[in-house]
């Protein structure tokens, strides 16, 4: 046993009104009032972060965001600040998701300077890296994933890569219905592991929670979870139903 705390997390994606969300958070809150043995986060749309921040306030689930731009303020129309993310309630920062680098640019220097840019506003980042299924198909996962990380995280120190948590997340299992089995899913985040060790030494290797992502469900969630190295899931659709989403948090005694 790893004595690495799971993690849940939701991602909301481009889903739910304001008053939407804050429902499904009341939701949340109440059914994981006793859950203190999972860290837990949900990322709602950046406009509803503020008041999602009130309905879930002294409870369990935390509060992250989708995305942020790394400079302090200025002219750019349209985006967010690690400090308003900050006074909005939130903890953590998902950062590179695939439909980010997929519909919106997102490079891994990108990916780089957003990371540097929550750490130093002691935003916890969730780096996510993943292989898309023709890059799987021609044998390049690892490759790839090398990339993102070295990239990703080039420049940081054994300090800050005590707030980063990554998420491993196919491209070809994400709302899709397909996801990794058991084995790929370890196989993958055990080189994960192996390498940030090779980068940040073996205390980092041993602490950094690595999620897996991908059409999780309550109904997978326990068996994905046996693996020695998955440490908790980002989750997307599933995570949209406070039923679902509170059942895959509590995969310890629901099963
Ligand atoms: P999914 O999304 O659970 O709907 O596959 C996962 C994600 O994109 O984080």
């Amino acid at each position: 046993m790893n004595s690495r705390k799971p993690f849940i997390a939701g991602n909301w994606k481009m889903y739910k009104t304001c008053s939407e969300a804050v429902e499904t958070a009341g939701k949340l809150v109440k059914l994981l009032s006793q859950t203190s043995d999972v860290d837990i986060m949900i990322a709602p749309a950046y406009i509803a972060l503020a008041q999602v921040h009130e309905a879930v306030k002294g409870s369990f689930v935390t509060l992250g965001a989708q995305n942020l731009f790394w400079e302090k303020e200025g002219a750019y129309t349209g985006e967010i600040s690690p400090e308003m993310l900050v006074s909005a309630g939130c903890t953590y920062v998902i950062i590179g998701h695939s439909e980010r680098r997929q519909y919106f640019g997102e490079t891994n220097e990108t990916v780089n300077k957003k990371i540097k840019a929550a750490i130093n506003y002691n935003l916890k980042p969730v780096l996510c890296v993943g292989e898309s299924e023709k890059e799987r198909e021609a044998n390049d996962t690892f490759n790839v994933l090398d990339k993102q990380i070295k990239m990703g995280l080039e420049g940081f120190l054994h300090d800050d890569m005590q707030n980063i948590t990554l998420a491993y997340e196919p491209v070809w299992a994400i709302g899709t219905g397909k996801t990794a089995s058991n084995k790929q899913a370890q196989e993958v985040h055990l080189f994960l592991r192996t390498l940030i060790e090779k980068l940040f030494g073996k205390n980092i290797a041993e602490s950094i929670r690595i999620l897996y992502g991908g059409s999780v469900k309550p109904e997978n969630i326990t068996e994905l979870m046996t693996m020695p190295d998955v440490d908790g899931a980002l989750v997307g659709g599933a995570s949209l139903d406070a039923d679902k989403f509170s059942r895959i948090v509590k995969f310890k005694t629901v099963g």
